[in-house]
């Protein structure tokens, strides 16, 4: 049931003033249901939440949508009409939003259980390194379109020869728990190292490569103008539509299934492979230190899901049995603090086929635990979790990534 919402979107920018509805469809989708989204995405502006676009609506797929609150009772008699079972998640998401920041009063400064602007980031990553020599050090790997610096934490004890992991955070501007996962992770990391025994034994061992936020601009773009910005801010010539998809501008079946060509699209693929100065950014550093990463973790949200490749085609890679002990594994950790359920699996099978994905690049580039997580929600609030479960959400995915990392350091 699609439920449809009545609120005006409180945010400068794109939705100023219009009323929005967000909705999710919870159906048993036959490919005609599927000709319906089709029908409604072209009659309406649609928003897609999950999947991200029209294209990767598959049957039985769940689909989570948000439409413009005037669209809505249209919408929904289309969906009635059509015998599509909807239900409403977010009646109004100007309330969630609002929402999403637990007090209105907003003290300044950095805070672990908050969502912090990039300003605030930014000002972290000097400060956490300054504060922690011996554990910490950032560097800049590049620069974004806008042109603000892209840093990079290195965090570990300093010794000879040691393997890292890299993990990134923020590829997808709106999904704001991934940012504040790899703030936490560092915070975990230094304060405690020396008490808790598998974090020690991981330092020691391991570094860890932290990029705390890859699209810094959309990022800053879902904070100043438009909540719901998925993309880079890059201009692309011939058209007035602004982004890429940082996710599927990857040398990996670039564009060949699940991204779109077209800039205006939400998955727009780029001109080319690494034609944003982030993605390329990313890419060029992994490949100059090859030789010493041995896994990659990329972290988005939301749908709860532990993924690894491919996404860019249903053939497995050669180590997929292990990549799914690991992940029935590390999902099992995840779930023992909280309870929250985790699916895993290859991208292209459980989710859908998503071409150009960093966690794909990776794999094909020789990083053979390579995995994708999508946090918390599986849609109650979507990319508008609440800062209350940043904490619990934070706890429960450092126990799935110190068991992956430890699984890393055993088979080195
Ligand atoms: N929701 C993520 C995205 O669409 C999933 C990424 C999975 N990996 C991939 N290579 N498509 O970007
Ligand atoms: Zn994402």
């Amino acid at each position: 049931m699609c439920y449809t919402s009545n609120r005006t979107y409180g945010l400068a920018g794109e939705l100023t003033g219009k009323k929005s509805v967000a909705c999710v469809i919870d159906t048993n989708l036959t490919i005609t249901i599927t000709y319906v989204y089709i029908f409604i995405c072209s009659t309406f502006q649609i928003d897609f939440w999950n999947p991200e676009t029209i294209t990767q609506v598959k049957p039985e797929m769940r689909v989570d949508f948000r439409v413009e609150a005037d669209k809505s009772s249209d919408v929904e008699s289309l969906l009635e009409q059509s015998g599509v079972e909807y239900e409403i998640l977010i009646d109004n998401l100007k309330t969630v939003l609002d929402a999403q920041f637990d007090s209105n009063v907003r003290a300044t400064g950095h805070n672990y259980e908050k969502y912090n602007n990039w300003e605030t980031i930014a000002a972290w990553t000097a400060d956490i390194a300054a504060q922690n020599a011996n554990l910490v050090s950032r560097t800049e790997i590049g620069t974004t379109f806008q042109g603000r610096p892209i840093y990079l934490l290195k965090v570990g004890k300093s010794g000879s020869n040691k393997k890292a992991i890299f993990m990134d955070c923020g590829f997808h501007a709106r999904e704001w728990i991934s940012p504040a996962f790899c703030q936490w992770f560092v915070k975990e990391a230094v304060s405690t190292y020396g008490s808790d025994t598998l974090m020690t034994r991981l330092l020691n061992n391991l570094d860890f490569y932290i990029l705390p936020v890859l699209n810094i601009d959309g990022y800053v773009y879902t904070w100043t103008n438009y909540r719901m910005w998925r993309k880079t801010r890059s201009t692309n010539s011939g058209s007035s539509c602004i982004g890429t998809d940082p996710n599927r501008n990857f040398n990996a079946g670039w564009c060949s299934a699940g991204a779109s060509k077209r800039p205006c699209d939400d998955t727009y693929c780029g001109s080319a492979p690494e034609s944003e100065k982030e993605t390329k950014a990313l890419a060029d550093f992994i490949r100059k230190n090859l030789s010493t990463i041995k896994a990659y973790l990329t972290i988005h949200s939301y749908s709860q899901m532990l993924l690894f490749p491919y996404s860019y085609t249903y053939s497995v890679p050669e180590n997929y049995a292990e990549l799914n002990t690991i992940s029935t594994a590390a999902v099992q950790e995840l779930a023992s603090l909280y309870g929250t359920k985790y699916t895993f699996g290859s991208g292209a099978s459980t989710i859908y086929l998503a071409a150009g994905g960093s966690d794909d690049w990776a794999y094909d580039q020789g990083i053979k635990y390579s995995f994708t997580f999508e946090l918390r929600d599986t849609g109650r609030y979507g990319f508008a979790l609440p800062e209350s479960q940043i904490k619990p959400t934070c706890e429960e995915t450092l126990k799935a990534v110190k068991y992956i990392a430890n699984y890393v350091l055993d088979h080195l």
